[in-house]
């Protein structure tokens, strides 16, 4: 049974950044319902109304994985950790986004699929054979047809984007070779249950996962868990690695560990969640009166990272224009652009935080070290830093 623990009200899809305020433009801009539930039969978290994919992964989008250092560095110490582990000849990605991973790898070792056609141009120009599509039981076939089982499959921050896991993993099965891993990693939902970082659900989010959900839904594909690992990337994700029912690799103790952990953080039970969404109505309440307090005393506040993240936030909490004057970003294509349903102008923020500027909201709070080692002259000037997590705060 499937129950409904958070409502987090009307949002736009968090890619969509707005190129003008017209009447036009603002009339094409769309919305839905996100609801939040709880799978009780196999403990998956999952929002209500999954969009078709097709709206949200265009050839327009957006993010860019290589944007952030501390990105490209994790990467880098994954594709070799991988290369290591599992010695592999041939290897898949899926949700190659704009080739941060593939580049870790010779290029003929290595296929991609990418369904964002404007990110598949990108690595198809670098040598890596990149498939515009969506992965599925369709396309497996057809690699299948030009190449030979994979002995890695990997895959980062996609996975949970799509909503039929049952596909996915089936496909997943047909592709691997005997042995072959599929090792993928995406937010985990104990970080967002430990962090109170509602902000992880937003439309590309169709899920957040725990080990016991996975472990659940592997099964039915005849694949197995056979390694897990948490980590700190994205503000708290799992990455699992996985083989098929038969392969030869060993279960791991971190695999018994984490299932435990779980049970007893009662990751299997609707009360956990509907705890955690109490207060996430509290972190609501308290953010919308951190920041008018801010606007009585006549401070300018601004956001760091046009992230997807706050867009939740800024959509559920009705933060506009009134409260958060603009958003920073490093990306070129979010810069002169408005962010979906709150329409913040978006500057660069490349000459750093203004100098007139005492207060920024962390909307990219999982990048916090990396933008504290860039703002030093805004934390030297008594600059404060607003997080929503784990609790309302200045930092
Ligand atoms: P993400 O959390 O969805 O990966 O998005 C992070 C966003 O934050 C992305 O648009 C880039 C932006 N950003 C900056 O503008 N400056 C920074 O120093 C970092 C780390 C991220």
């Amino acid at each position: 049974m499937k129950i409904k623990f958070l409502d987090l009200l009307k949002q736009p899809i968090t890619n969509s950044y707005l190129k003008s305020l017209s009447k036009k433009v603002l009339k094409k801009e769309f919305f839905y319902k996100l609801i939040v539930l709880f799978d009780t039969s196999n403990f998956l978290v999952t929002i209500s109304q999954p969009l078709d994919p097709k709206k949200q992964y265009t050839n327009k989008y957006a993010h860019r994985a290589s944007q952030s250092t501390t990105m490209k560095k994790s990467f880098k110490i994954i594709a070799r950790k991988l290369q290591l582990r599992f010695k592999p000849k041939t290897s898949m990605e899926i949700g190659s986004n704009d080739g941060v991973f593939l580049k870790n790898f010779k290029k003929n070792k290595i296929i991609a699929i990418e369904p964002c056609s404007n990110l598949a141009k990108i690595t198809n120009k670098q040598g890596y054979l990149t498939y515009p599509n969506f992965w599925n039981k369709k396309l497996a076939k057809k690699v299948l047809k030009k190449f030979n089982f994979f002995d890695l499959i990997y895959s980062a921050n996609t996975i949970s984007h799509i909503p039929n896991l049952k596909e996915t993993f089936d496909s997943i099965n047909m592709s691997l070779s005997e042995n072959g891993v599929f090792v993928f990693e995406d937010p985990y939902i104990g970080s967002v249950l430990k962090m109170n970082s509602y902000d992880q659900f937003y439309d590309e989010h169709v899920h957040l996962f725990s080990f016991i959900a996975i472990n659940n839904l592997v099964k039915e594909s005849d694949l197995k868990i056979f390694d897990v690992e948490l980590l700190p990337t994205h503000g708290g994700s799992i990455r699992f690695y996985v083989c098929k029912k038969t392969g030869n690799h060993l279960v791991s103790n971190n695999v018994k560990k984490l299932k435990n952990k779980e049970l007893r953080q009662s990751l299997h039970k609707i009360l956990t969640y509907r705890k955690f969404a109490k207060r996430v109505k509290k972190s609501k309440k308290e953010l919308i009166s951190l920041l008018i307090k801010l606007k009585k005393k006549k401070e300018t506040v601004i956001s760091y990272g046009a992230t997807y993240k706050s867009a939740t936030i800024f959509n559920y909490c009705n933060i506009g224009k009134d409260l958060i004057s603009y958003v920073i970003d490093s990306t070129k294509n979010k810069q002169g652009k408005f962010t979906p349903g709150m329409h913040l102008p978006i500057k660069s923020s490349d000459n750093g935080i203004p100098d007139e500027v005492r207060y920024v909201f962390l909307g990219a709070w999982n990048f916090i070290k990396e933008i504290k080692k860039k703002e030093i002259r805004f934390i030297k000037r008594g600059g404060k830093f607003i997080t929503h997590v784990p609790k309302v705060k200045l930092v």
